[in-house]
Order: structure tokens, then C-alpha cells, then sequence
């Protein structure tokens, strides 16, 4: 009953009727929502980091939050802190994390990219109820459906046999990702390794994870989610843009270089993310990594797109710029993101960006198979993967563990499409090559309405029930999801 959270019984009513559903809703990526409260200046807040996790706990629990000047926002956090804890592993070195949940409702806890097997993975059902609440009693979800639940904490195995990447972590609960994730579930999880310990690259106070969010306020200050409004079933777009969560906030950087790990962790909202002035000669952004970590050599951007989901690692040199700028960070259509002030300070930069940064992305083999995914809406308004809604349970996909195959993504809308377990290359956009912001090894693929995506996945180490879907929560919610299941 509950797993049509945000369109509640709109839609029923609207599929009862008969309506084509496209005549009512725009195909617009997202609709937005205002504020209720008065909004800041941008620029006023400072930018905070987020705190590294010590130890080898996090405990989920309700929190309030100074975000706007004079008003608290009571978020769901990990640890207190919106974003979470970022925590910090070594490739190669397995890592076990335990989740205590002591919000009022059940939670489930991914790892965005991490290559984790199917037990740890953060499967939608396999839910942590509340501590103190008795397994018995499952209001939530109907029995049925009943995952491989746990009561109060549950751990979970990284083995972390993966190359250093710039992965996050999140809410994944069944129909309930979207607001678990717009009310603060969502962190950094880093992964280091020496390949990259071996580059030049901006390090300490100069690398900056930068986690970018949209979000709407309540008059009191709380988070405003349209819960059960069908209105917003495109996908949820707030009117101020969080940057590690406080509205458009400003850095105070060095003449030097800046590595700054970029993730959108918005629920629906797409940014082309630009620098305002762009430093002379252009080439704003320096790409060094994707979602799955560093790329073969470096890319120059004067603009990035980024999904929901997606990170791109970038270099940005301040030094381009006279002591004394202001260099916004803009999204080119909607506006302010945040703020970098260059000081007179700090001039001495002994990092570099060589032209060579990673020996290990090299094409995968020929596939053993190709498949096609169709994204689509049903009748009822629901989002549909080949014209399933999501049922956990059912897979679409069987591949078998070791090989290559090619899945080709297809649609007549926007969606962002997440693959667990193994990052995937691009091979073709639109039955050509590779766009712009394509390479490397990554975990999201933004697909534009009309696009044809195929990327090539090889599926190792681990066998199970893994997912396929899209990253605009909104739709993921409405059952815009697929299991796929890995067999030996
Ligand atoms: Cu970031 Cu299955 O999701
Ligand atoms: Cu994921
Ligand atoms: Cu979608």
C-alpha cells in the first residue's frame, strides 16, 4: 500500500479515469517547489566539510539543523550531520560498517558504487527497523514482501576490492528513497589506493568533496517533500541549492589548484555547472575522474552536466585567477551553486595533473550478450523498466558472472540509470561515441529524452540479486527499478 508513497492515490484516480498521462504532465525532468520560508542571500553561509567517521559505527537519527539563518530543520542524519560522516576506505582492505537506526521509520542503507556483494548491498527490502520495534509487528510493508529485515542495527561487508573512487552512500528503502534522502540521508564514502596516492594531485585542505543538493523549506524551517502529491511524480526540484548542506555557501581558496569531488546528490535536479568569471583560456574544469575513479587523462571542461548521482573529480587552478576574485560556481540555467573567494595567501602549489593518470581503464572484451532496456511510463503513471513496474523478486536480467555483456539503455525522457555492483564503460550515445561527459569507468548514465545509451559491464566476484535503475528518486520511488541477478 505504502510503496506508491508520493503518488499516493492520484494516481489510481488518474489511471481509474483513463487519462493519457502524458497529456498531463510536461515532460520537464522535475517539477519545482517553492519555499515557504524567507531564503537567505546566497554567499552568507560558510562552506563546512564534512567530518571524517571515526570508528566503525553510524547511528541514524533525527537531528536539528541551522540551515537557514534563524530557523532549524529537524533532518534524518547520519550521526547528526547533513551530509553524513564521510568515510574513508582503502582498496583492498575490507571494511565493516554498523548501521544503528534510531529514526521512527525503517531505513536501508546502499553503497552508491561500491562493487559489494548482494548481502551488504542495501537491497530495498532487506530493511533495519527501528531499534525497540519487535519483527513481529511489520506495519510498514506487507508481509509478503517481507526482505531479509533486521531489527535496530544491522552490519554491513565491504570487502573493498575496488580502485579508489569517489563513491556515496544513501537511504534505498522501498518507495521511500526520495524523501529518506531529501530529509539528509546521504554521505561520502571515499576510496583510496596507491595508484592514486602516487599522482601529484591536490591533497589535504585542497581536495574538497562537494555534495550538491536542492532542497525546499517549510515556514518553520523543516524540509518541504510534496509526499502524495502526483503533481511532483516528474521528479522533486527545490528552489535553494545545498552545497555539503548550506544554501550557496562560499570557500575561501588559494591562488592554486583545487581538487574538488562533485556529486549531485539531488533527488531530481540536473546541473551545468560552469565557473563565473571562467578563468582565462578556458578549460574551467580539469576532469580527472567519473563515478568510478580516475580516468585514463585528464578532460577540459569549460561546462559539466551532472545527473543525479553522478560525480566528477575536477581539477580547478585558482591560481588562473587574481588574488581577490569571486568565482561563482553557477548552474548555467538555474542559477547560484556556491562561491570560491581567492586570496592574496597560499601561493606555493607543488601539485600537478599529469597527462597520465590511470593504466586501468582498459576496454572490456566483446559481449557475450546485448540487452535492451526501455524506460518508460505506464498508463497509471507509473515509471516502467520494459514495461515492468518494479517488483522485488522479478528479474529482468540474468547475466552470469565473469562476462561482458552490453546493455542498451533507451527512452523518450530524461533519466539518470544506476547499475549496482560493477561500474560499466560507455561504449555508444545515440549510435555514436562517446559524449563528453562519458568516460571513464562509471555507475550513472544520464539519458536524455530520445537518447540510446549501451555501455558494457562485466559482472564479477559476487552472485545475487543486484539493481538496475533510475537515480531520479522520484521515479525510482515509482517503481522505475529492476533486479537483475547474477548467476555462477
Ligand atoms: Cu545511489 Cu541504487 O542507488
Ligand atoms: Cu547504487
Ligand atoms: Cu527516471
Amino acid at each position: 500500500m505504502k510503496r506508491r508513497a508520493l503518488l499516493g492515490a492520484g494516481a489510481a484516480a488518474l489511471g481509474a479515469a483513463g487519462i493519457g498521462w502524458s497529456l498531463l504532465t510536461p515532460k520537464r525532468p522535475g517539477k519545482l517547489l517553492r519555499s515557504r520560508a524567507p531564503l537567505p542571500e546566497p554567499f552568507a553561509a560558510r562552506l563546512v566539510v564534512p567530518p571524517v567517521l571515526t570508528g566503525e559505527e553510524i547511528i541514524q537519527r533525527e537531528a536539528d539543523l541551522h540551515i537557514l539563518p534563524g530557523l532549524t530543520t529537524r533532518a534524518w542524519t547520519y550521526n547528526g550531520s547533513f551530509p553524513g560522516p564521510t568515510v574513508v576506505t582503502r582498496s583492498g582492505r575490507a571494511a565493516s560498517l554498523t548501521h544503528r537506526n534510531q529514526l521512527p521509520e525503517s531505513v536501508v542503507v546502499h553503497l552508491h558504487g561500491g562493487h559489494t556483494p548482494a548481502g551488504s548491498d542495501g537491497y530495498p527490502i532487506d530493511e533495519i527497523m527501528p531499534e525497540g520495534e519487535s519483527p513481529g509487528t511489520t506495519h510498514h510493508d506487507m508481509a509478503a514482501m517481507a526482505g531479509d529485515m533486521t531489527v535496530g542495527r544491522r552490519t554491513y561487508r565491504y570487502p573493498m576490492n575496488q580502485r579508489a573512487a569517489t563513491l556515496w552512500y544513501h537511504d534505498h528503502r522501498m518507495g521511500f528513497t526520495g524523501p529518506a534522502v531529501y530529509r539528509g540521508l546521504a554521505g561520502f564514502h571515499l576510496v583510496r589506493d596507491d595508484e592514486e596516492d602516487a599522482l601529484p594531485l591536490p591533497r589535504g585542505e585542497r581536495e574538497l568533496p562537494l555534495m550538491i543538493t536542492d532542497r525546499a523549506f517549510e515556514a518553520d524551517g523543516s524540509f518541504r517533500y510534496p509526499t502524495g502529491d502526483s503533481a511532483y511524480m516528474n521528479g522533486v526540484l527545490g528552489d535553494v541549492v545545498l552545497v555539503n548542506g548550506l544554501p550557496w555557501p562560499v570557500h575561501e581558496v588559494d591562488p592554486a589548484r583545487y581538487r574538488l569531488r562533485l556529486l549531485n546528490a539531488s533527488n531530481a535536479r540536473r546541473y551545468q555547472l560552469e565557473l563565473d568569471p571562467p578563468p582565462p583560456g578556458g578549460n574551467a574544469f580539469l576532469q580527472i575522474g567519473s563515478d568510478g575513479g580516475l580516468l585514463q587523462r585528464p578532460i577540459g571542461h569549460d561546462s559539466l552536466a551532472i545527473a543525479p548521482a553522478e560525480r566528477f573529480d575536477v581539477v580547478v587552478d585558482f591560481g588562473r585567477y587574481k588574488p581577490g576574485a569571486q568565482v561563482r560556481l553557477v548552474d548555467r540555467d538555474g542559477g547560484d551553486v556556491m562561491r570560491f573567494d581567492v586570496t592574496g595567501a597560499g601561493r606555493d602549489d607543488d601539485s600537478a595533473v599529469p597527462q597520465e593518470l590511470s593504466r586501468t581503464v582498459e576496454p572490456l572484451p566483446p559481449p557475450a550478450r546485448v540487452r535492451t532496456f526501455r524506460f518508460n511510463q505506464g498508463p497509471d503513471g507509473t515509471w516502467r523498466i520494459n514495461d515492468l513496474e518494479y517488483r522485488p523478486g522479478r528479474a529482468l536480467a540474468r547475466p552470469r558472472l565473469g562476462e561482458v555483456e552490453h546493455w542498451r539503455f533507451v527512452t523518450d525522457f530524461h533519466h539518470p540509470i544506476h547499475l549496482h555492483l560493477n561500474h560499466f564503460q560507455v561504449v555508444s550515445r545515440n549510435e555514436n561515441g562517446l559524449g563528453a561527459y562519458d568516460h571513464g569507468w562509471k555507475d550513472t548514465v544520464d539519458l536524455r529524452a530520445s537518447e540510446a545509451v549501451a555501455v558494457a559491464v562485466r559482472f564479477t566476484d559476487y552472485t545475487g540479486t543486484f539493481m538496475l535503475h533510475c537515480h531520479n528518486l522520484e521515479h525510482e520511488d515509482m517503481a522505475m527499478m529492476a533486479d537483475f541477478v547474477v548467476e555462477a
